[in-house]
């Protein structure tokens, strides 16, 4: 199977458990919620599932922690899009949330899409309260002050900011807005599986920088038509980015060497691991 049709797959049916989570309702907020959870490409709800079926386990169990992860990353994009942040119109092809209600209502949705997330991860489905307090323990590491919210903070500052960040100061705000969810979600499948998860571990810090590499790279050379969001904004907002500092050319060769650690972290695992590794390549080859 080509690999984007299992990734398409595998988001469907991380949708629809996210769906049934908020299905009973058509208030507003609901309906805003349901609206920002649909179209994505499902890349970190995939992980959890794919790391976990690598690895044994029942790709059923590790489902509402999927839906977890799609919940959050809805979440850190409604607001990613707010006005005050990156004053998004376009968000997966449609309207961003504020603009279709308004911010209030992207507000509390994003609000209420992550403490979703909490609540799926304490399914009984998943496995004994070990592990659910593990992935708690370990989502909230990965989305808050340390992780996400910290990669956004240094992300905002850098367009203010009068000197030039560093490479390093770059990596540390990739880590975090976009590395922190991308590694939380391969862990989280070797949790659910029971099994080791530092492997998993290298293998997504590799991959979730790759990746937001890739974003850089799209915003600069990508079809907004495909990507579905505005394009060309991070030079025009002065972000600091892989390109900014590195070019275009050092980005894709920093981003492709990036994939080679990802790839080299599942030798463990042998042919079992061909799909995360296609995975890898798919990061950096895709147009959206
Ligand atoms: C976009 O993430 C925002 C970043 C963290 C760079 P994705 O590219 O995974 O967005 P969707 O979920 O597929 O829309
Ligand atoms: C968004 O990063 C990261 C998070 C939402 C955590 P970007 O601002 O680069 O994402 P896009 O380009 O709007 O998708
Ligand atoms: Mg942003
Ligand atoms: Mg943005
Ligand atoms: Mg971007």
């Amino acid at each position: 199977m080509m690999f984007t049709t299992a990734l398409a797959e595998d988001a469907a049916r991380v949708q629809t458990r996210l769906h049934a989570a908020l299905a009973g309702s058509d208030l507003p907020l609901l309906d805003a919620m349901r609206y920002a959870t649909r179209g994505g490409k499902g890349l970190r709800g995939f992980l959890v599932l794919e790391s976990a079926r690598m690895l044994g386990a029942d790709a059923e169990r590790a489902l509402p922690a999927a839906a977890a992860v799609e919940a959050l990353h809805a979440y850190s994009l409604i607001h990613d899009d707010l006005p005050a942040m990156d004053n998004d119109d376009l968000r997966r092809g449609q309207p961003t949330v504020h603009v279709k209600w308004d911010e209030a209502t992207a507000i509390l949705a994003g609000d209420a899409l992550q403490t979703l997330a909490f609540e799926l991860l304490t399914d009984p489905a998943i496995g004994d309260a070990e592990t659910s307090i593990r992935l708690v323990a370990g989502l909230a590491h990965a989305a808050g002050a340390n992780g996400m919210v910290l990669g956004q903070a240094l992300d905002m500052a850098a367009e203010v900011a009068t000197t030039q960040l560093t490479l390093e100061d770059i990596s540390r705000l990739q880590a975090g807005k976009t590395g922190a969810l991308i590694t939380w979600s391969a862990e989280a499948g070797a949790i659910i599986a029971g099994a080791d998860p530092t492997p998993l571990r290298r293998y997504a810090t590799a991959l979730g920088l790759a990746f937001q590499i890739a974003d850089d790279i799209l915003d600069v050379t990508g079809d907004a038509a495909k990507a579905g969001k505005r394009l060309q904004k991070d030079a025009a907002a002065g972000k600091a980015t892989f390109v900014s500092l590195l070019g275009l050319e050092g980005a894709r060769s920093r981003a492709k060497a990036l994939v080679n650690d990802a790839e080299a972290a599942l030798e463990p695992f042998g042919a079992a691991a061909d799909t995360l590794r296609h995975c890898a390549r798919f990061v950096i080859a895709r147009e959206m």
